[in-house]
């Protein structure tokens, strides 16, 4: 497996008590899948997120990367957190070329590569814009734009869309369907939208809350028709918010 998640718990301090957040997760994940993790405020995605990008240490058990024991950040592994992470003393495209000038991309070529990535979120014209004079929906784009201008080969996306119109919404979701099939990327995204994570997933984790554990694997791999008022697409977003009413102990794998 190209992303091994074994047995991770998390427990955060909360005074004199603990909060176990996470609570013996173990999620294989394929090279190139697009996994969306799904469920209620709380349940413990951002957390799972954070730890499989290195953020945060796990408790107990251990997350593996293409073989490697993740333990801290990673160049390779781009994030987009839930609240942008964007520098507000720097510009839209000083902000964009960020990873860039870690991965030491010559000047010239971070030029053409934040161009690009600015007008595949829609922002040609913001480039000398510092992100305070931008809405929120325009500071998540230029985050979007900022880690995949790295083309690092796993994207770990926290809400990305929670703050764009559904207009927006829909073409970036288009867009990051298409990036991820075009450049075999391996992308985790959290939600809590079903409908997004019908459309985009190769499987849905759904995640039930206190403790976080994972509920149920749904995986979306044979539904051929996504187009989003299909036949196909409606029984498959009923049949996940279904699943999410109901009570199960145990973790199983679904087939639509
Ligand atoms: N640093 C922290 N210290 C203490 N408790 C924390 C910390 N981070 C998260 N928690 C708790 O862990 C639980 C899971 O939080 P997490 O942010 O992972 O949820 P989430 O599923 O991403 O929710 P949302 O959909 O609202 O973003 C919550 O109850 C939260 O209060
Ligand atoms: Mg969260």
């Amino acid at each position: 497996m190209y992303i091994d998640v074994t047995e991770v718990a998390v427990r955060f301090k909360q005074g004199n008590s603990e909060y176990q957040a996470l609570d013996r997760v173990t999620l294989e994940i394929e090279k190139g899948e697009f996994i969306c993790l799904l469920g209620p405020s709380g349940c413990g995605k951002s957390t799972l997120l954070n730890v499989m990008a290195g953020f945060i240490p796990p408790s107990e058990g251990t997350v593996k990367i293409a073989g490697t024991k993740v333990e801290h950040p990673d160049i390779q592994y781009q994030t987009i957190f839930q609240n942008y992470g964007l520098l507000p003393w720097r510009t839209v495209e000083k902000n964009v070329e960020l990873g860039l000038e870690t991965k030491h991309v010559k000047k010239e070529e971070r030029k053409q590569i934040v161009k690009q990535y600015l007008a595949m979120v829609g922002l040609e014209g913001a480039q000398k814009k510092r992100p305070a004079q931008l809405s929120g929906g325009m500071q998540q784009r230029v985050a979007i734009a900022r880690a995949l201008a790295v083309e690092s080969e796993v994207l770990f996306m926290d809400e990305p869309f929670g703050a764009l119109d559904a207009i927006t919404r829909m073409r970036l979701q288009d867009d990051i369907h298409r990036i991820c099939k075009e450049t075999k990327k391996t992308i985790i995204f959290v939600t809590h939208d079903i409908e997004e994570a019908v459309f985009l997933a190769d499987r849905i984790v759904v995640m039930s809350a206190n403790p976080g554990r994972i509920k149920e694997i749904v995986n979306l791999q044979k539904l051929k028709n996504r187009e989003r008022t299909s036949d196909d697409f409606i029984v498959a977003r009923d049949r996940i918010f279904s699943l999410l009413q109901m009570k199960k102990e145990d973790t199983v794998e679904y087939y639509l």
